[in-house]
Parts: C-alpha cells; structure tokens; sequence
C-alpha cells in the first residue's frame, strides 16, 4: 500500500538543471574543455564531485585532488549565484497543486536529492518547511545510482521503501530507486531509459499514478 512519495528534486520539482549547465558550462570554458547538453543529461542525479570527472573526461590535462575540489568549488559558486535569482515564481502551479492533491490523499511527501545546495532551493521557492523529510547530499556517502538517499529518506518517514514512489528525472536516479525496492515513475529525461514502473507525461500524472498504488 503507498503510503509516501519521495521526488528527486533538480529537474522534477524545479528546473535548476538549466542552472547547473550554466555554472558547468562556464568552468569547462575556463578549462578549454567542450561541454554540450548531451554531456549535461550525464550528469543528472551525479553528485557534484562525479559530475566533475565526467566534464574531466575531455580534459588534456590533469588535475590535482586539491585543483578538483577548487574547480568543483568554483562551479558551485556559478550555480549558487544563479539560485538566487529563482523565487517562489520558478515553482509551477501544476507541481504545487499536485503536490498539495497527493497531501491531501494522505500521503507524505520527502525529497531524494544529490544536491547539498537542496535546502537553499527549496528555501528560494517557498517550500522551505513543505516536505516530510529531507534526504540531499549532505546526509550520504554514496550518490546514485547508489539508493542510499532515497532509503534515508524512507527511514525518515518511517516507512518501508516497498511503500514509496520514487519520482526522478534521471537514469541514475531510477536505478537508484530499483536498488531500493522502490517503485518508480519516470519524468523528462529518465522517461527514455524504460525501466520505471510508470511514465510521468507531466507532473500531474502522479495523481493517476497514486491513485492506482493506493488501491
Ligand atoms: C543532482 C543533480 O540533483 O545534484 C546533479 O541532478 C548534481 O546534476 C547533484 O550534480 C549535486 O548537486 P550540488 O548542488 O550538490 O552540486
Ligand atoms: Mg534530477
């Protein structure tokens, strides 16, 4: 029986991912490294260090750990300055609505997040106190594909992950789910991977969705 759903956040909840190629897309600049779209959908749900070795993979030269953390610091530094333009205005009605509908089921809502920058988002579109629990990157070791920040999230709750939906936009992120025991619903990107329960054509699909897990 469903009893939570758990949303993976950049690229379901909110589109930072635009923002996250952006401050990519400047550090590869600085570094004379090519970085397309193609290699930004690679990154999604990739923790910021893997992501780094990723872009890295085109890189003539070699860096240091200390030169890595620094660029991956200063990357960071691109995307938080573009965070703060986002306001309560980046959330789509469409997404609080449904996410206000499966409350209203009774349902409890986390978030699943690779990100260590999630609380400040969530803080900039007004769902600093909204969700459940909060899984990110701060409180794991292992990103995903590693189910570990969904199972976090599933203990915050109290609940079993049997008795979750996993909601994500990435390949890595519905692996992720699957390690877990999670059942999963794809939206954006990961819809072409084919391995999720269920297909997202848009946000408010999870209302059909749950509906059929709660019977
Ligand atoms: C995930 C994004 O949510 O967070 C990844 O999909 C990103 O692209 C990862 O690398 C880590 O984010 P941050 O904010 O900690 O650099
Ligand atoms: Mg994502």
């Amino acid at each position: 029986m469903l009893k939570a759903v758990v949303f993976d956040l950049d690229g379901v909840i909110v589109h930072t991912d635009k923002y996250h190629y952006l401050g990519w897309k400047k550090l590869a600049d600085e570094l004379g490294i090519y970085f397309d779209e193609t290699i930004n959908n690679r990154l999604r749900g990739v923790s910021r260090m893997a992501s780094l070795e990723i872009i890295l993979e085109r890189f003539d030269g070699k860096l240091t750990d200390e030169e890595k953390i620094a660029a991956a610091d200063r990357k960071n530094g691109y995307y938080r300055e573009l965070l703060k333009q986002m306001s309560p205005a980046d959330l789509s009605p469409e997404v609080k609505e449904t996410l206000d509908g499966l409350r209203a089921k009774g349902l409890k809502l986390a978030i699943g997040s690779s990100s260590k920058n999630a609380k400040f988002i969530l803080e900039r579109i007004g769902l600093g106190d909204y969700f459940d629990a909060i899984s990110d990157g701060n409180n794991i070791t292992h990103s995903k594909p590693d189910p570990e920040v969904f199972n976090c999230a599933a203990k915050y709750l109290g609940f079993d992950t049997k008795d979750c939906l996993v909601v994500e936009d990435a390949e890595a992120g519905i692996d992720a789910g699957i390690a877990g025991g999670f059942k999963t619903a794809a939206i954006g990107d990961a819809k072409k991977c084919g391995k999720s329960d269920f297909i997202l054509n848009t946000f408010s699909d999870l209302l059909s969705v749950t509906d059929k897990l709660m019977k």
